[in-house]
């Protein structure tokens, strides 16, 4: 039984394991995942101890440390293991090196999902209440981190129900993005129905009022202004209802409301079904067929209409729910990015500024909503590869030798080998990979030439660089911003895609341009007074 293998999250622990070690600057630290059925705790992750440990070693509730902090659900501190008379009995189990413990139980609400251990800090000292409270924070987030994923296993298995109706389970599967699944089923539906018209609508929760999500067969987009309370027109009442409401003939139909300039002649047969997903209202979805066609719309049609929004609704409600855990894994690994900033002062704050000169370029390029999602992210994410290069040689003040300058270009890998696992930042993994490819071809890991290279890559080459040159380092005094624009320009077409570094420099100038881009020595804090959105 391992909590983070069944829920496909052991990467996750170890990166927060490690930054755990790191943070704390303890000799090692471990994660004990917690059975209910058997109650004992098993060892789920660590650093600092033996690998083959990992997925061994088992403690009943109530014997030793760990096992004490399952029973009682309360931290232990303790400064000297071998003076506490609790554990006295349990001492020949821990090992000699073993002098200062902490350790701290993962709730998730009132149920325990495992404990969280640190020994030993490397400075010597003993833990003390302030240590206490930052593991408890931490072990906070990695219950959240296991609530989200155990909502991704639920996910799953919901979409293995989907086969009823196969071709759109296949979609479900490919396509996890929410624009997707709803053009996937409104198409679907509307060629199944043989319908002339299509709108498919969402509940908007807040304002108790479907709207139109997406249509079809609408020359006027006026359609999309559509919003309907509950019980109102057609839609609606099916949505207050619950159940699908066939129209034979909408010209006879006092219900029916056609949009004020859509008025048309012909008269049309109507289905509306709302989407229900586990009793909650998702949306509805109308199909309109011009009456004289084939004539009114059958009860199979209704029926199947039915079955397809119960399925669409779970496919709807899957893409929320992997959009939600996307986010949760993007907000851990923003606090990752924000920690390997944190490890070089001088440094600080470079992830952070890197997206929002993406980002600004990539607007400025014209770039789609979701590229500059993907680049938004990427840029965020870019160094987060550092965190598998030691601080020895990151931080290293003088010059690095051939072989320490190879262990850093490493990192565009591990960073992409880190996110790898996550399906949704396919893309993003990519652009990480290359951001350290040059237009000419000189660069690494891959020597990429020009458009070989991800946009993504390119464009947060441009805003990386600007941005080292811009910051106070040990060795040298930061560039101004005409200065650095300058070396931008003049290595356009060598280290630079020059489209890039053309709307680089219109970026200053331009709406796009980030609140605290401006003055000719950049005022690196400011970028923290403004919220970052991912
Ligand atoms: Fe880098």
């Amino acid at each position: 039984y391992s909590v983070s293998k069944t829920l496909n999250i052991s990467k996750l622990f170890d990166t927060i394991l490690q930054q755990v070690q790191e943070v704390m600057n303890v000799e090692n630290c471990s994660l004990m995942a917690y059975d209910p059925l058997t109650e004992t705790l098993t060892l789920d992750a660590a650093i600092g101890l033996p690998r083959d440990m990992v997925g061994q070693i088992q403690v009943k509730v109530g014997e030793g440390i760990a096992g004490w902090v399952a029973q009682n659900r309360k931290p232990v501190l303790l400064k000297d293991v071998s003076k506490d008379i609790r554990f006295a009995n349990h001492h020949g189990r821990l090992d000699y090196k073993t002098r200062s413990v902490l350790s701290v139980p993962i709730m998730h609400d009132s149920s325990l999902l495992g404990v969280l251990n640190v020994n030993n800090k490397r400075s010597g000292e003993a833990f003390f209440e302030d240590d206490q409270n930052l593991l408890l924070g931490i072990s906070g987030q990695i219950s959240q981190a296991i609530a989200n994923a155990s909502l991704h296993e639920k996910t799953d298995m919901q979409v293995a129900e989907l086969s009823l109706i196969q071709e759109l389970g296949k979609a479900v599967n490919s396509s996890l993005d929410l624009d997707s699944v709803l053009n996937y089923f409104i198409d679907m539906t509307t060629r199944i129905t043989d319908s002339d018209r299509a709108t498919l609508m969402l509940y908007d929760d807040a304002a108790q009022e479907l709207y139109v999500e997406v249509s079809r067969g609408f020359d006027d987009p006026e359609v999309l202004d559509v919003r309907l309370k509950l019980g109102e027109g057609v839609a609606g009442r099916a949505a207050q209802l619950k159940r699908p409401i066939k129209i034979e003939n909408t010209g006879k139909s006092a219900d029916y409301k056609e949009l004020p300039n859509l008025k048309r002649k012909t008269d049309l047969t109507l289905i509306s079904a709302p989407l229900i997903n586990k009793d909650n209202l998702v949306g509805v979805i109308n199909c309109e067929r011009v009456l004289s066609k084939k004539g009114p719309f059958t009860p199979e049609n209704l029926d199947l209409l039915e079955t397809l929004g119960s399925q669409a609704s779970i496919a709807i409600e899957n893409a929320r729910l992997y959009h939600n855990l996307l986010n949760v894994y993007l907000e851990t690994i923003r606090s990752l990015a924000a920690a390997i900033d944190a490890k070089d002062s001088y440094t600080h704050g470079h992830s952070r500024r890197v997206t929002d000169l993406s980002v600004g370029i990539a607007l400025e390029m014209g770039l789609a909503r979701s590229e500059v999602d993907t680049i938004r992210h990427a840029s965020l994410l870019h160094d987060v590869g550092k965190i598998g290069i030691s601080e020895q040689i990151l931080l290293k003040p003088g010059r690095l030798t051939d072989d320490e300058f190879e262990t850093i270009k490493s990192h565009p890998h591990i960073g992409a080998g880190i996110l790898n696992s996550i399906e949704f930042l396919k893309n993003v993994c990519e652009i990480i990979k290359h951001h350290h490819e040059r237009f000419d071809g000189r660069g690494y890991p891959s020597g990429l030439t020009g458009s070989e290279i991800p946009l993504g890559s390119r464009i947060i080459c441009v805003a990386d660089s600007f941005d080292a040159i811009t910051s106070c380092r040990p060795y040298r005094k930061p560039l101004t911003f005409a200065e650095a624009t300058e070396e931008v320009k003049r290595c356009a077409g060598s280290q630079f895609d020059p489209g890039v570094v053309e709307a680089f420099v219109r970026l200053r100038s331009s709406k796009h341009r980030p609140p605290w881009f401006q003055g000719e020595l950049l005022d690196q804090s400011a970028a923290d007074e403004y919220p970052l959105q991912l």
